[in-house]
């Protein structure tokens, strides 16, 4: 069968991967399915904050300079991700007091970061997962710190960083239609009108063996109808270990139905699988007796998911 990533190129979609920078230095096979298999990729770890800036100004991109290595060795796109989150934020940070202080701070962190990788990548998820289930906004250092701004605010900051990337507000929970994408929904159409710079919304799909909302598509249509590009950012569909046929049978289907959606979308313009293999997927590590949620299994073969995306993307 033809590589994922060449059906993915026939149909102008990113098929990426969330890749970690340590893997891909020690586990040869690891980067042969990479760059066989992806024409785009996701830095795992290696652009957050705690990577970027373990001490205050002193700047460790290491790992994600040898991804965009990569990138380019392999002519793969590069997602950045992510510049505002309140997670994997230096201990350090949280120094700042004042709402000036943390704004200058988020500031400087935006500025430095989008002009230092400017042109190696396509788009940032500048704001990520910024909303609360409620359709509130979460309570989150930033919020405390800064108010409701801190979210415009980082995206006006990564525009002038670089003008050309795509800016993507990304989250989970937000798939179907209800009251947390409602929130963002109403949120986006508002910043839009205000001329915030905002050019994409980012789905993650971390999804289990449930089925997928049937509003999906409908979902990312409301969006794209504001004139957004649309991403399904990080798709894993974890299940009971071990897996077994049946099991891996419906995780296929849920794959599918996912690329099937953001087919059915003009503006989706990419599809990430968050993690190369099941053999260093996050899932086990966050939930004991779960994974087995990539595309391929920890011997590197492709699963029954692999074989419907190359089915999904074949489809006419
Ligand atoms: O930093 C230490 C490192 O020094 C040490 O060698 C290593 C050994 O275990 O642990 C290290 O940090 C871990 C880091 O991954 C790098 O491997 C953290 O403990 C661990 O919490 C961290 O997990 C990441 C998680 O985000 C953190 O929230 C996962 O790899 C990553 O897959 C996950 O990705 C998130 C997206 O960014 C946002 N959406 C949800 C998604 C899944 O949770």
């Amino acid at each position: 069968i033809a590589p994922l990533r060449l059906l993915g190129e026939q149909r102008e979609l990113v098929i990426g991967a969330a890749v970690n920078a340590n893997t891909l230095r020690s586990d040869p096979e690891y980067a042969i399915v990479l760059g066989r298999e992806f024409n785009g990729i996701t830095p795992e770890n290696a652009m957050k904050w705690t990577a970027l800036e373990p001490v205050p100004g002193e700047f460790d991109r290491s790992g994600a300079d040898a991804l965009i290595e990569f990138a380019r060795q392999h002519d793969q796109q590069v997602y950045g991700h992510t510049l505002v989150w309140h997670r994997q934020v230096p201990r350090w940070a949280h120094d700042a007091v004042t709402a000036h202080q943390t704004g200058a701070m988020l500031r400087e962190h935006i500025h430095a970061q989008v002009s230092y990788f400017r042109g190696d990548v396509w788009a940032w998820d500048v704001a990520n997962e910024v909303f609360d289930d409620d359709g509130s906004l979460r309570d989150s250092f930033w919020l405390r710190r800064m108010g409701p701004e801190y979210i415009e605010d980082s995206f006006r900051w990564a525009r002038e960083a670089d003008p050309e990337a795509a800016l993507f507000i990304n989250d989970f929970g937000i798939e179907g239609i209800n009251a947390k994408s409602d929130a963002l929904y109403a949120w986006v159409t508002d910043a839009l009108e205000r001329g915030v710079p905002i050019d994409g919304i980012g789905f993650q799909v971390h999804w289990t063996l449930a089925p997928l909302p049937g509003s999906f598509a409908d979902n990312m249509t409301r969006f794209a109808d504001l004139g957004l590009d649309v991403a399904i950012t990080e798709m894993d569909v974890r299940i009971p270990t071990p897996a077994t046929e049946q099991s891996l049978a419906e995780q296929a289907e849920i794959f599918d139905q996912a690329l099937t959606a953001c087919r059915t979308v003009a503006a989706c313009r990419s599809f990430t699988v968050w993690g190369v293999s099941d053999a260093h997927s996050w899932v086990p590590h966050a939930y004991p007796e779960q994974g087995s949620a990539t595309l391929f299994d920890g011997g590197y073969r492709p699963k029954p998911a692999y074989q419907s995306l190359v089915e999904a993307l074949r489809r006419p």
